[in-house]
């Protein structure tokens, strides 16, 4: 029996959405669209062709339109976004602020050539100007693809390949952690020979120095010219709305795209049920936009809705450790919304920091990204709910565009479960399956799969319509295969068990074993790679290399660990940087050749290595074995 919490907002079913969404899920969708504004309606709410759905046939409708125009009349002057950049200084952008900039940037892409249809690519720090773009984009349907900063160039490169971009948006530099990180180089170096790139907008951020060339045309200057009406685009329910690139199971990256008003639809909703939210809301989600959570919980939802909220630009812990907990005090924050690997580094610093600053104003807690460890849910609930706040623990994926499992205090009270996200959201039928796709007994760990469309789903992969229909939808027919683990407990609760498949979450990023193993073999004197993710106390999973050398090879291992290292960070980015590699004569292999990560990862975590009946060669699991050892000895050595 798990601990359970009874904590609601009092808000109940009153309209009996669950029943209403049991017994017809499209009419029950179609419903909830009526919240946002169309310009024309719908003839039919839904579309499904396994596997591609498309929501809401015939409508109308634009992103941006939806999260500016609307609230011109009744919130010109409420804060859109309250910002907070890491050197301290703080800016407030109004709703009307936010509709003059976005509508003038439009103007800005316009001239630039952007059309409908056109992808433009964001290598933005948290600025507000990132959230500016990403809707100037919508209001004229080019599509936007947002990069994480802290991305190399080369992955920079592959994206703007992949997608087509004609436009970069950038800056100069971001602050990280009190220093410049210089955007603009990266982005020089991405684009270097390719031609496909006609302009790049340099936003002044840092006013570091940098390289202008022809194509590069500053922000301030082409904002100053451009003129301040721009209408929205009357644009298809499917039309694409963005591109976000991201892991799986393969060697590159994997473009979801997402449309526009199932998209849209499936957040106004869940950003209502889940955190409640209501006018006087100060609403903080600390992801950063580079991901899904901050494209759907930082950008579109909460302007859905008109809600006012705080971005940091910066480290959590910049200046120092109680820097979080400072900027919840000084807005006043009511909502929170946060990740595990956050939460764990702010247990870490002890209760002391929070406790010296006045909470009192958080009313509701978020957790999202990687499962959330009892342990640290309670400490979340306690220390900084002071159990007042329920916390909603979120499941999603940057496929499903929005959360799929979480508890609705907005909508129902439910006892909480410290570590399960409790329920579907109303809408969504899930169900955890062996697999030949039979439910699971209660307690079981299955495969977690959806059972029907949901609006927020991704319309396809960018370019790769067979990718998508084999990663997503040929495990179970005409069923999602989500690639986590999952259990569902006696109550119905569902409990997310990690993933499935060769993807790791490290502090929540997801990273591919595949793209890494393929960026490690690149150099030069690797023959082979095996990568998986051992259990950390903060980041809950950090990555580790077992890396075989090419024939003879002698070789220093500390300088070559800083040469595939320095390969990763600038091939992937930092975050896919291994914790310790491993050079080892050769890797554990079952007969068919297939490399045991599973074995790998036993000796990572020092468990006890079990059945290696099925391996070509045991003796590779006792070589490994004495490398792994004899590394750690030495680690031990150098810290002592
Ligand atoms: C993967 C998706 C959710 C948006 C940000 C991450 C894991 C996500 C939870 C949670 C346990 C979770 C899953 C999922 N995950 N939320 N609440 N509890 N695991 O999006 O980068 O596409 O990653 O994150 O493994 O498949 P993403």
């Amino acid at each position: 029996m798990s601990e359970t919490f009874n904590i609601g907002l009092g808000n109940h079913d009153e309209q009996n959405l669950r029943k209403k969404a049991d017994s017809d899920f499209v009419s029950f969708w179609d419903d909830q669209a009526k919240n946002l504004s169309w310009f024309s309606p719908w003839t039919s709410a839904l579309d499904w062709k396994p596997p591609f759905a498309k929501w809401f046939i015939g409508g109308t409708i634009n992103a941006s339109f939806n999260a500016l125009d609307v609230h011109q009349d009744s919130k010109a002057d409420k804060p859109a976004i309250i910002w907070e950049g890491e050197n301290g200084e703080s800016r407030t952008v109004t709703y009307s602020d936010m509709f003059v900039k976005v509508q003038k940037f439009a103007n800005v892409l316009k001239s630039l050539g952007v059309q409908k249809g056109d992808r433009v690519t964001i290598y933005l720090p948290m600025v507000p100007e990132l959230p500016i773009s990403m809707l100037a984009c919508a209001r004229i349907g080019a599509v936007h693809t947002v990069i994480f900063s802290g991305f190399s160039a080369a992955s920079i490169r592959d994206r703007v390949n992949d997608s087509k971009s004609k436009i970069i948006i950038t800056a100069d530099g971001g602050y990280r952690r009190g220093k410049i990180v210089n955007l603009k180089e990266t982005v020089d170096d991405a684009i270097a020979g390719i031609d496909s790139v006609e302009h790049v907008v340099v936003l002044e951020r840092a006013k570091n120095k940098i390289h202008m060339s022809d194509k590069d045309k500053l922000w301030d200057e082409l904002m100053s010219s451009a003129s301040v009406l721009c209408d929205a685009e009357k644009l298809d329910s499917s039309h694409p709305l963005f591109i976000l690139y991201t892991s799986g199971t393969t060697g590159k990256p994997k473009g979801v795209l997402h449309g526009t008003g199932g998209y849209l639809t499936h957040l106004h909703s869940t950003f209502k049920w889940a955190f409640d939210i209501q006018d006087s809301d100060v609403f903080f989600c600390t992801a950063d936009i580079g991901w899904v959570t901050g494209h759907s919980y930082v950008v579109y939802a909460p302007l859905l809705h008109g809600a006012t909220q705080v971005m940091y630009e910066g480290a959590p812990d910049f200046p120092d450790e109680s820097r979080m907990w400072d900027i919840l005090q000084k807005n006043k924050v009511t909502i929170f919304y946060t990740t595990p690997t956050a939460l764990r580094m702010f247990m870490k610093f002890g209760d002391d920091i929070p406790n010296s600053f006045d909470l009192s104003s958080l009313r509701l807690l978020g957790s999202v990204g990687e499962p959330i460890n009892p342990e640290v849910w309670k400490w979340y609930f306690m220390t900084i709910g002071k159990e007042r706040c329920p916390i909603i623990d979120t499941w999603w994926q940057t496929e499903t565009g929005g959360m799929l499992i979480s508890p609705l205090p907005g909508l129902e009270t439910i006892p909480l479960k410290p570590g399960s996200g409790t329920r579907p959201i109303p809408g969504v039928s899930l169900d955890v399956v062996d697999e030949n796709g039979d439910t699971v007994p209660s307690d079981i760990k299955g495969y977690l799969v959806v059972n029907n469309p949901w609006p927020g789903m991704l319309l396809t992969l960018w370019g790769e319509n067979e990718k998508y229909q084999k990663v997503y939808w040929s495990k179970y027919e005409n069923r999602y295969y989500s690639g986590d683990y999952a259990r569902r407990d006696d109550d119905g609760y569902i409990w997310l068990l990690g993933r499935a498949d060769d993807v790791l979450k490290v502090a929540g990023h997801r990273i591919g074993t595949a793209e890494l193993e393929s960026c490690i073999v690149s150099h030069d004197n690797v023959a082979e790679s095996a990568v998986c993710g051992i259990p950390d106390d903060v980041k809950g999973e950090v990555i580790i290399a077992f890396v075989v050398l090419r024939n003879g090879l002698k070789f220093d291992s500390d300088v070559l660990q800083k040469e595939i290292t320095g390969k990763i960070r600038s091939d992937i980015g930092s975050i896919a940087t291994p914790k310790q590699i491993y050079f080892v004569p050769r890797l554990p292999k079952t007969r068919s050749g297939k490399i045991m990560r599973r074995i790998l990862k036993t000796i990572g975590t020092g468990d006890v290595i079990g059945d290696t009946s099925t391996l070509e060669d045991g003796a590779a699991v006792t070589d490994v074995k004495k490398v792994f050892d004899e590394t750690q000895k030495s680690i031990r050595k150098k810290s002592a």
